[in-house]
């Protein structure tokens, strides 16, 4: 049984407009889920629903099998990390950490352990006494980390928690994260606008368009095979080719069961050479290159073709030049039917 159901919730901030719609999502115990988007496609909206904070207008959640939808978030063991991550400026770094174990009366020496052991696991042993206004943001947000994790949370809901932590810093936390989720076994949903750090970091991902889930599945499966234009295109296949516009000389047009009727493919993943011999050849197309962007290690064309425009990355060393006629081919194994 999963841990957290959602199931066919709404979510609205006024009469209009349904943020989420008949929102669904299965998360199992132990299971790190991160949510994927655009901004503003809901996904705060959902942690927060999850959390308690935001009210369903629909819909039912259900926590270990239990009727959660109405619990109050005090009542909700759970810890979260939110977006501008206020910490209390007023306390010290310490009493921040210590105020979740304070309001469920753990005692006293016991506390103090705990809140030393996670202070030592975000790397901020002997900050103890400082305040948040003479911590830097990534030393704040660490704090935020580390109050989320001391009351052994059933729970955890990270809304970009590392967004305001320098590149090296932030690929040593994610992994810190990572360990302490699988050490504590504590289910997770997390949200990043940072793909690499989703994809790395999760069991699973769900990628959000507009208040619903277009696919959740793991970070490999997702990479590999988006089942939507949308999902295709968010993990950086941003060719699509339409069936019918491809016709008879796409093999992968005629093999079975495509009902969908277009496909999508990395600029990796076609290859282009110059002149038009090859473009008799199955899966091709001739073309003409517009424009030519040098990005360090190859060069990437936007090339003209009767099937559309299409984003191809090459390494050949003497760049094909603007409107040099060019040959596309696409191999049949990189293209990936989608809806
Ligand atoms: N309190 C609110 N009142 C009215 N509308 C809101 C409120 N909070 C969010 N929204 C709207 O709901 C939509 C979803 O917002 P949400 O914060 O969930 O997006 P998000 O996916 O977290 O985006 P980001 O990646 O930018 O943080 C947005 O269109 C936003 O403008
Ligand atoms: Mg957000």
């Amino acid at each position: 049984m999963a841990l957290i159901e959602l199931k066919q919730i709404t979510v609205a901030y006024d009469q209009k407009n349904n943020i989420l719609k008949n929102f669904n999502l299965s998360v199992e115990k132990g299971e790190f889920v991160s949510l994927l988007g655009p901004s503003g496609c809901g996904k705060t909206t959902t942690l927060r629903l999850i959390a308690g904070f935001n009210e369903a207008k629909e819909g039912q959640f259900l926590f270990d099998g239990r009727d959660y939808t109405k619990v109050p978030v005090h009542k909700r063991n759970f810890g979260f990390v939110f977006q501008g991550h206020a910490l209390f400026p007023h306390l010290s770094v310490f009493e921040n950490v210590a105020f979740g174990l304070k309001l469920r009366k753990t005692d006293g020496s016991q506390a103090k352990k705990r809140v030393h052991d996670i202070l030592e696991v975000v790397n901020l042993k002997g900050f103890e006494d400082r305040y948040p206004a003479q911590l830097s943001g990534g030393q704040r947000q660490r704090v935020a980390i580390a109050r989320s994790l001391v009351i052994q949370p059933d729970l955890l809901l990270f809304d970009e928690p590392l967004s305001s932590l320098d590149a090296n810093l932030r690929v040593q936390m994610r992994m810190e994260i990572r360990r302490i989720q699988k050490e504590l076994k504590v289910t997770t949903v997390y949200v990043s606008h940072d793909q690499e750090e989703c994809f790395s970091i999760s069991d699973k991902v769900a990628i959000m368009n507009k208040g619903v889930i277009e696919q959740l599945d793991s970070p490999q499966v997702i990479y590999k095979q988006p089942r939507t234009e949308f999902v295709a295109r968010f993990v950086g296949f941003e060719n699509v080719i339409h069936a019918k516009e491809a016709g008879a000389s796409f093999s992968a047009v005629s093999t079975g069961g495509q009902e969908t009727g277009k496909w999508a493919i990395r600029p990796d993943d076609i290859d282009i050479s110059g002149g038009e011999a090859g473009a008799q050849q199955s899966n091709s197309s001739q073309g003409t290159v517009k424009v030519t962007t040098y990005l360090g290690r190859e060069y990437q064309y936007v090339v003209e073709t009767p099937l559309g425009e299409f984003i191809v990355n090459d390494g050949r060393e003497k760049p094909y030049e603007h409107g040099e006629r060019v040959t596309l081919l696409f191999p049949e194994e990189k293209l990936v039917p989608v809806l």
